[in-house]
């Protein structure tokens, strides 16, 4: 179990993208900097893809451009291709993430090619973030189950990470993106990825659609995984997986560290106001359940 674990706070991206109601700039804003101030280092901030695919993303330009000027903080944008390279540098972020598909399926689905062109395509996306001083990380979607494809098999997922890693990605966050995968698979996927690239540059991203995340979690904290991502007030799903809900909250999440005395460095009183902000905004109730135990 790792003394500490970096959150990778993807709300306001991932969260944020598969709700119906899209929320203005001025908001979003609004959500990143309490986010940032409950103490969170990296928060994902939107995605530069097609905003006739993704409009609630629209407008990522103007978020990144009014970010604070704040070295301590990440603040990781999505991009797909170097159309959206070009438009994230021009906005001057400073880390992006790329995301290839473990399905073949759902990469089609979801960025309209096969995993080998994608990672083509990511390769000068790379080299124009390394000219830019811009880092990078990588997601590979679809790693326990593929909502058109079923069961992906574990050699589908270390090759995509390898070839993310090799590209120059810092750290691989492995997706469960339809939420489907139980704690021992979670912890052999987590195990035969980190054999070749090492459980340090390794993150974890679960979608709780079958109230699976945390277990999940705490399997591959076990396994030594030391970086997390979630959502606050459990936002989100993924548009090209029906039926994905949101990822598992940030609150439910920090709940757990904490009470396992595994430092974050976030407050969580600030992550379940920031999350009682956005979900009024939404107008929904909060996905998460220590936020709804706080105010029941
Ligand atoms: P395409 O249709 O194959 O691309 O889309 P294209 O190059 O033929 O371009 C078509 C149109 O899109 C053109 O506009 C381009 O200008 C425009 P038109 O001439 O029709 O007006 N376009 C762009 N516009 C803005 N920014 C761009 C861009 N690129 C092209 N970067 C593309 C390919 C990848 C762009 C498209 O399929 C797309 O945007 N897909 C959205 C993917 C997405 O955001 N999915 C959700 C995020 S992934 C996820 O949530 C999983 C994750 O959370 C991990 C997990 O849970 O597992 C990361
Ligand atoms: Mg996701």
């Amino acid at each position: 179990m790792p003394e500490s674990v970096r959150i990778v706070e993807v709300g306001p991206r991932d969260g944020l993208q598969n709700e119906k109601v899209a929320i203005p700039v001025t908001t979003r804003l609004e959500l990143i900097k309490r986010l940032a101030a409950a103490g969170l280092r990296s928060i994902e901030v939107g995605s530069f893809v097609s905003p006739k695919r993704i409009p609630q993303m629209a407008g990522t330009d103007q978020v990144v451009r009014q970010l604070p000027m704040d070295d301590e903080v990440r603040y990781p944008v999505l991009v797909p291709n170097q159309q959206g390279m070009a438009a994230a540098i021009d906005a001057g972020a400073r880390e992006i993430a790329i995301f290839a598909s473990a399905s073949e399926t759902f990469s089609w689905k979801n960025i309209n090619c096969s995993i080998a062109e994608s990672i083509e395509r990511f390769r000068p996306v790379v080299e124009m973030a390394n000219a830019n001083h811009v880092a990078v990380r990588g997601y590979v979607s679809c790693v326990l189950g593929c909502p058109y494809e079923g069961p992906v098999p574990i050699d589908a997922v270390v090759s995509v990470s390898q070839r993310l890693a090799q590209l120059g990605c810092y750290e691989i966050s492995l997706g469960d993106t339809i939420g489907i995968g139980t704690p021992l698979q979670a912890r052999t996927a987590v195990r035969a990825v980190a054999q070749d690239i090492g459980i340090d540059a390794l993150a974890v991203h679960f979608h709780d659609t079958r109230g699976q995340a945390m277990a999940n979690i705490l399997a591959c904290l076990e396994e030594g995984v030391a970086v997390v991502d979630s959502a606050v007030a459990g936002l989100g799903g993924c548009p090209y997986a029906r039926g994905a809900t949101g990822n598992v909250s940030t609150e439910d999440l920090l709940f757990m560290l904490h009470g396992m005395g595994v430092t974050t460095g976030v407050d969580l009183g600030s992550v379940i106001d920031a999350g009682l902000f956005i979900s009024a905004e939404l107008g929904r109730s909060t996905g998460s359940k220590v936020a709804q135990a706080m105010i029941a």
